[in-house]
């Protein structure tokens, strides 16, 4: 009797690990091995909003939104903590919040983490970039990551894209500047604090306009949570410094070459593009268009009076 009950209770143990395992180990495949994308399981494999998608230009729709605003991002941010997680290298705790709203997005966001893909997640117009940040933000409704990635207005992700230059991007050579301390499988999870103040807004170009479509995380659980916002204008990178990401590694003796994950179907979501803010259009509606809608609005009333 007792026999079984250890018995049943070692299988329950094992089959249990084994499911952690599962779910908590998932990898890129070695694209120069022509290593098949493989399925990550659950959401990832059966939804029907998930990302990343190649934004075409050309069969998207105008959209005209508020002003997109990145508030606190020119902020000074001290101890950040840059970490090798094995699937990415992640920059978190920043001592001054920084939220995202306007744009697309309803209510108010704060970021939570920013993290790279070496080369780029989202393709435009069929073209792939060498580098995509990710600066991940959560919806203020709901306590953490975990509870709003459950909801589709849970997360935003700001996506910047980065173009082949022979210009050393200053600020990714910041994120840089540490890898020899991170790079290595058995500092795997461990943060190390960033010495030197990092200005998160020097990470992005200039607000040129941007897409937007509604999609998931592009890791497991690849949860349907996020208002992807892809800005137009890129940034430049050079390949020397793509270079020194691939020899993060992510396990023993195998360094991670590549972390994006293959297009998904768009699935006739809309994608819609966003142009730069033209100064001298803001500042209210037309007048023209404001006495046509109190002139409708007078004969309607007169009609029910
Ligand atoms: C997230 O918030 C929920 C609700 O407050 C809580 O139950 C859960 O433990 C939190 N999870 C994490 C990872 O903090
Ligand atoms: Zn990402």
């Amino acid at each position: 009797m007792v026999t079984k009950v250890i018995f049943t209770f070692a299988i329950f143990l094992f089959s249990s690990l084994q499911r952690t395992e599962a779910s908590s180990h998932w990898s890129y495949p070695d694209r120069d091995l022509d290593e098949a994308f493989p399925n990550w399981g659950g959401i990832c494999d059966t939804g029907t909003r998930q990302s990343p998608i190649d934004l075409s230009v050309s069969k998207s729709l105008k959209g005209v939104f508020d002003e997109l605003k990145l508030d606190n991002f020119n902020d000074k941010q001290t101890g950040v903590t840059i970490v090798n997680n094995g699937h990415s290298i992640q920059l978190a705790n920043f001592n001054n919040e920084m939220e995202v709203e306007g744009g697309p997005l309803l209510d108010d966001y704060v970021v939570e983490q920013i993290h790279l893909h070496w080369w780029s997640e989202h393709t435009i117009n069929s073209v792939r970039y060498p580098l995509e940040a990710h600066i991940v933000g959560r919806n203020k409704r709901y306590a953490n990551v975990t509870m709003a990635s459950n909801f589709k207005d849970g997360l935003t992700v700001i996506a910047v894209l980065y173009h082949v230059s022979n210009e050393r991007n200053k600020a990714i050579d910041q994120i840089i500047d540490y890898l020899e301390e991170v790079k290595e499988f058995d500092k795997l999870n461990q943060p190390v604090r960033m010495k030197n103040p990092f200005v998160v807004r020097e990470l992005f170009p200039k607000l040129n306009g941007y897409m937007t479509y509604a999609g998931s995380l592009t890791t497991p659980s690849c949860a349907e949570a996020v208002t992807w916002i892809v800005l137009s204008e890129t940034f430049p990178v050079t390949l020397k410094q793509i270079d020194s990401f691939k020899e993060v590694q992510c396990e023993e003796k195998r360094t991670l070459k590549n972390n994006y994950r293959d297009l998904q179907k768009v699935n006739n979501r809309p994608v819609i593009v966003v142009l730069p803010e033209e100064k001298s259009a803001a500042g209210g509606a037309n007048p023209l268009q404001l006495s046509v809608g109190s002139l409708l609005l007078v004969l309607l009333v007169s009609k029910f009076l």
